[in-house]
């Protein structure tokens, strides 16, 4: 079972959460298949040993050399960046996801990239229990707050996945970016709430961030629903879960083209063609648990 508190006291509330998650799931199915479809770097990663993905990438310097340390990877998709994890040293890893075709996916790529991973299915809310043991990092990256209806509830899962003087980083979309809707004809204009709220916007859209080749899967579940967080709700979570917040970067760059016809490529990122610093696009969080904080586990 989830975390109570993220899925709302009442038993209305519980089974709220439940039917909004399992929409989410069979969405994720469906853009599993069309994300693989689109290339994803699955191929480089798998040509090359030495590879990692352009996400994990930006963050190998604050990562480190990961020789000897277990890693948790939450929302973990296909697994990309969770086989990056791996060749960066690290022993133990596990990827984490609620997306069984996700992780069916991640298994036959990790197995194909050589990187030895342990792929659970579970919801974040529930990864305590789905999951044994600590970990000396827990990480995670790019389009996943979004899916998760209680930002306090997740920084709780969080802390109690990592061992005293354990890591924590997440790389995200920043909420700003996620106020602004699809339809952009009128500019950049703020369309969705930036504070959390109990109820979730709700789509129905048969498209992904990346798209099939022609005549490739397509998706077929779309319904989803997503929730905004604002910065100080997502800072004061990690600071009350008991983390010491170490590192807070905002930047004007994303991974993937949200409104393409206003941005431009530059390498493996995008950015607003026009005054690109009018708009942060992801934010970037380290903090860790202190080795002393008198928790048991
Ligand atoms: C945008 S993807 C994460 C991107 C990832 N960094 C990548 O490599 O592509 C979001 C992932 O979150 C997962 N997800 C959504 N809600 C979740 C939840 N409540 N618990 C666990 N995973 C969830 C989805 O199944 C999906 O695989």
């Amino acid at each position: 079972m989830a975390d109570s508190s993220a899925r709302g006291s009442s038993a209305r509330d519980a089974s709220a959460h439940d039917a909004w998650f399992r929409d989410n799931r069979a969405n994720w199915d469906d853009r599993s298949a069309v994300h693989e479809a689109s290339g994803y770097g699955i191929e480089e990663l798998v040509a090359d040993p030495g590879r990692i993905s352009s996400v994990l990438a930006q963050d190998r310097e604050r990562l480190g050399d990961l020789s000897g340390h277990d890693v948790i990877h939450l929302q973990c998709h296909l697994g990309t960046d969770t086989v990056s994890l791996k060749r960066l040293g690290a022993r133990r890893v596990v990827g984490l996801d609620l997306s069984p075709e996700s992780l069916r996916r991640a298994r036959r790529i990790a197995a194909r990239a050589g990187a030895e991973i342990d792929f659970v299915e579970a919801n974040v809310y529930d990864a305590r229990s789905a999951v044994e043991g600590c970990f000396d990092l827990v990480y995670t990256s790019v389009g996943v707050l979004c899916w998760l209806p209680d930002v306090a509830a997740w920084a709780r899962v969080v802390a109690s996945l990592l061992r005293p003087g354990g890591r924590f980083l997440i790389r995200d979309v920043h909420p700003m970016l996620e106020t602004i809707g699809e339809d952009v004809t009128d500019g950049l204009r703020i369309q969705q709430p930036y504070f959390e709220r109990p109820e979730p916007m709700t789509w129905d859209d048969d498209v992904s961030y990346v798209a099939a080749p022609e005549g490739g899967p397509a998706i077929t579940h779309g319904v989803n629903h997503q929730w905004n967080h604002s910065l100080s709700e997502i800072i004061t979570a990690v600071l009350q879960a008991g983390l010491v917040l170490d590192s807070f970067e905002e930047y004007a760059h994303s991974d993937w083209a949200p409104w393409p016809e206003l941005m431009v490529q530059d390498g493996d990122r995008y950015r607003l063609r026009e005054d690109p610093d009018r708009l942060p696009m992801q934010f970037v969080l380290a903090a860790h648990r202190p080795a002393d904080d008198g928790r048991d586990t």
